[in-house]
């Protein structure tokens, strides 16, 4: 079996903003803002890594249930982000798609990411998916709801239902598995993260605080895939 690997799809847990505003006697939401600014710079610097998808977790269904200050300011972020990024994303050639629970977001937010990704579909670069307000539970449930409607209706018969037509069903149907998945801040989590998806996904800790995880440990991690042997089960 072949032990060079090629990385296509790259997601990544943001971790630790709040901890490193901390550390810097700041308030959380100044990790957030940094954490924003790191967002950009990661995005940048795959073009060098080669990889064509990269997903990003920048607010989960459980996040709403931080104080309403803190939602508020991640809130804020997000829309200057969204503002700000159509010049960045069409001149880099990257398509933008958002997954998660769009509906719990406002109408603004929405509004604005429904722009982007329509601006943006056309392009071929780098494909940068934003999980939004997103739970993997809940985007499961919801592809067991949609499944199980089309049986009651006749649409498909019970033997119809496979991997690939779960798959289908999700949010990320039209996004290949992660290869690799990162979470920065020393934690050892998936935090309801494409748990379906990243069934044979190899995994990467790092200590590094997301504000502070940059091209370098980016690309040397990338460099330890390539080198890892993925057997998907076989020996
Ligand atoms: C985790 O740090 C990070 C988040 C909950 C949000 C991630 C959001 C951003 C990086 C900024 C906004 C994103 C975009 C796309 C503009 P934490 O608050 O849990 O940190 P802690 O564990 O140290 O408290």
């Amino acid at each position: 079996m072949s032990t060079t690997n090629i990385c296509n799809h790259i997601a990544i847990i943001m971790d630790g903003n709040g901890r490193w505003a901390k550390k810097r006697g700041m308030p959380r939401t100044f990790g957030h803002k940094k954490g924003a600014e790191n967002v950009v710079k990661i995005t940048r610097s795959m073009k060098e890594s080669g990889v064509k998808y990269l997903t990003l977790y920048a607010f989960s269904t459980e996040n709403w249930q931080r104080s309403k200050d803190e939602v508020d300011a991640l809130m804020q972020l997000l829309n200057e982000y969204l503002d700000k990024e159509l010049k960045e994303i069409m001149e880099n050639n990257v398509r933008i798609v958002f997954i998660g629970e769009r509906y719990m977001l406002s109408d603004d937010i929405q509004k604005k990411m429904h722009f982007l990704e329509a601006e943006s579909a056309k392009n071929s670069d780098l494909t940068l998916c934003i999980a939004l307000s997103y739970g993997s539970r809940q985007e499961i449930l919801s592809a067991v709801k949609n499944i199980a409607r089309k049986v009651q209706n006749n649409q498909i018969s019970i033997e119809d239902i496979s991997q690939d037509t779960f798959s289908d069903e999700l949010y990320t149907k039209d996004i290949p598995d992660p290869d690799i998945l990162i979470r920065t801040s020393g934690e050892q989590r998936i935090s309801n993260y494409l748990l379906w998806q990243i069934a044979y996904t190899e995994l990467f800790f790092t200590d590094t605080l997301w504000p502070d995880f940059g091209k370098d440990e980016l690309l040397d991690i990338i460099k330890k895939f390539t080198s890892r042997e993925r057997r998907y089960g076989k020996n």
